[in-house]
């Protein structure tokens, strides 16, 4: 096999695209379908001041770099989750990396805010994944609204995509369904959220950020993904290997042919919280409700 730009021998063969590329080709060939994935959903322009929520990853390191080196606005948000020493290390490269990528970062410390995950697990009865997704999407609209950011860009990728499709359509899950996009408008009180890098596998990802020496966190959270995600990941992956090009045709043909038809409907309306201020489908935002969970028993064990 050879690189099909320059017929050097090729450093990545990606069935989905029937494409062979050497190095310089395959970073090349990244950035300008990002560039690419950018305008075929009409994401953002340079004109929009982004703000790109940096896990520590390959996958939003990656994006946060290719975003800036195509020239657009695009700074960082870090949320410090509390999970005690694998906090402590991604905090460490995504400071790193902003460093030398010479990019603003925006730290928010969830343990000084209202408590860590594990606390907040504890007064919450949902686990600690679902916890954090929602403390995570909570504070990615609060900053990127507070700081004046018009649009707010998560690393997710087809892998991560594909895999909560998946799980979501075997489950009928139709309110989910209609949220599935890569791009969410803006609207009452959320900002527009992206994913740029929707079209590329895990593997892209990875291999891009190796290749440009993106030093990202590989140790998976302590809580780690939890079992449904990781089984419909290995699902596809098996699909995959049997027929190449499934799980990018899943995707984008859901994206084409099915979504539109899914579109949210929207159940019950959405208010500021009394509290906060932010989006809820109720009085008070269920993260209010947490903290004040929390300082309940902060307030008992203090006491005590
Ligand atoms: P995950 O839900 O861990 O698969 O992460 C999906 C995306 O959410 C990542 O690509 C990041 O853009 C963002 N993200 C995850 N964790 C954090 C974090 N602690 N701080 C900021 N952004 C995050
Ligand atoms: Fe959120 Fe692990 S990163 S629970
Ligand atoms: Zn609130």
């Amino acid at each position: 096999m050879r690189c099909k730009i320059c017929g050097k021998k090729p450093i990545i063969y990606m069935p989905h695209h029937r494409l062979a590329l050497c190095k310089e080709d395959f970073i090349l060939w990244f950035e300008r379908y990002t560039q690419r994935t950018i305008r075929e959903f009409r994401m953002f322009t340079e004109e929009d001041s982004i703000l790109v929520a940096v896990s520590g990853g390959k996958d939003s390191l990656a994006l946060w770099y290719v975003l800036r080196k195509l020239g657009y606005k695009a700074d960082g948000l870090y949320i410090h989750l509390g999970i005690g020493e694998y906090s402590e290390r991604s905090r460490e490269k995504v400071e790193k990396f902003a460093g030398k990528l010479g990019g603003k970062l925006i730290v928010v410390d969830l343990k000084e805010e209202m408590g860590g995950i594990p606390e907040l697990e504890r007064v919450s009865s949902r686990e600690a994944c679902s916890v954090c997704g929602l403390v995570k999407r909570y504070n990615f609209n609060k900053v990127a609204r507070e700081h004046g950011y018009t649009v707010l860009a998560t690393g997710h990728n087809l892998d991560d995509e594909a895999s909560s499709l998946l799980a979501n359509v075997i489950q009928w899950n139709v309110k989910y369904l209609g949220r599935k996009h890569p791009v969410l408008e803006e609207e009452e009180g959320f900002v527009r959220k992206v994913k740029p890098f929707c079209k590329f596998t895990e593997k892209e990802t990875a291999l891009y950020s190796l290749l440009n020496g993106i030093d990202f966190i590989e140790e998976e959270c302590p809580f780690s993904e939890d079992a449904t995600t990781l089984f419909f990941k290995d699902v596809l992956y098996k699909i995959e290997e049997k027929f190449p090009g499934t799980k990018m045709r899943f995707y984008l043909e859901y994206l084409r042919k099915v979504h539109p038809k899914f579109k949210e409907k929207k159940e019950g309306k959405v208010r500021p919280c009394k509290v906060c201020g932010e989006p809820s489908p109720a009085d008070v935002c269920p993260v209010c409700r947490m903290k004040e969970k929390v300082r309940g028993i902060k307030i008992i064990s203090d006491g005590a």
